[in-house]
C-alpha cells in the first residue's frame, strides 16, 4: 500500500515537473520575439522557450500544448515506423489505412497517397515488401503496357486510379495492349482500392487511360 502511494506521489511530482517547465500561455511579446528569431536563436534554451513562448516555439518541447493555442489545424506527425509498416505486405500502412489515418500518422511516408501526382498506381508484394509505381498515361486512348512485376507470389496487392483516369490488367506485359483485359478495370474513384480478383493480382501489366 506504502509503495504504490509512493509511485504514485513520483509520477504526479514528474507531471508536475513536465508542466511546470511549459508555461501556458506565451509572453505578450511572442508574437514579435519569434518574428525576430527568438524560437531558433542558439542564445535560448528550451528552458526560456518552454518559459516564454511555449505554444509560438513549434520547438519548445511542450507538445500539445502548443497545438492548442496556435493555429495548428490537424497535428501532422510521421512516426518513426511508417517506412516498416508501409512496406508490409499485411499492413500496407499508405494504401491500407483511412485517409486521417495516413495524414495524421505518416504524411511524409505516405505523401504520394495525400496529394496523389500519379494518374494511377499499383502496389506489388515483392518479396515480403510492398513497392508503389506510379504511372501516367495522358491519352485516353493510351495502350502502353506498364510491366507491374507480379507473380504468383509477388502479388499485386492495391491499385489506384484518379478520378478521369482507369487501370486495365493484363497476363502479359506486351504492348500495345490486347484486349480485353482480366475484367474488371478499375475506373478511377480517387481512391486505393484492394486488388482482389487473382487472375488481377498477378497480372504482369497495366494500362493507365486518362481522359483528362
Ligand atoms: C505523373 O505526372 C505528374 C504531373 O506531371 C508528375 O508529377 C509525376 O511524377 C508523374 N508520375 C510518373 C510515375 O511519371
Amino acid at each position: 500500500m506504502s509503495r504504490v502511494l509512493f509511485i504514485l506521489a513520483v509520477v504526479a511530482t514528474v507531471a508536475t515537473v513536465i508542466s511546470a517547465q511549459c508555461a501556458a500561455t506565451d509572453n505578450v511579446n511572442c508574437a514579435s520575439w519569434v518574428k525576430n528569431g527568438f524560437c531558433n536563436n542558439p542564445g535560448y534554451t528550451e528552458a526560456y522557450r518552454q518559459q516564454y513562448c511555449p505554444n509560438s516555439c513549434t520547438n519548445s518541447g511542450c507538445g500539445a500544448a502548443g497545438a492548442t493555442t496556435t493555429t495548428a489545424a490537424t497535428p501532422a506527425k510521421e512516426n518513426a515506423n511508417c517506412p516498416k509498416w508501409n512496406e508490409d505486405p499485411t499492413n500496407a500502412f499508405c494504401a491500407s489505412q483511412s485517409a486521417a489515418n495516413i495524414k495524421t500518422f505518416c504524411f511524409t511516408t505516405c505523401a504520394k497517397e495525400i496529394t496523389p501526382v500519379d494518374g494511377c498506381a499499383f502496389y506489388v508484394d515483392t518479396a515480403g515488401k510492398v513497392v508503389r509505381t506510379g504511372a501516367n498515361k495522358t491519352a485516353a486512348n493510351d495502350d502502353t503496357v506498364v510491366p507491374t512485376l507480379a507473380t504468383a507470389t509477388n502479388k499485386i496487392l492495391y491499385a489506384y486510379a484518379k478520378t478521369g483516369c482507369t487501370v486495365a490488367f493484363y497476363a502479359a506485359a506486351t504492348s500495345p495492349a490486347t484486349p480485353p483485359g482480366l475484367a474488371p478495370d478499375l475506373v478511377g474513384a480517387g481512391t486505393i482500392t484492394k486488388v482482389t480478383v487473382a487472375a488481377q493480382q498477378t497480372a504482369a501489366g497495366i494500362t493507365c487511360k486518362c481522359t483528362a
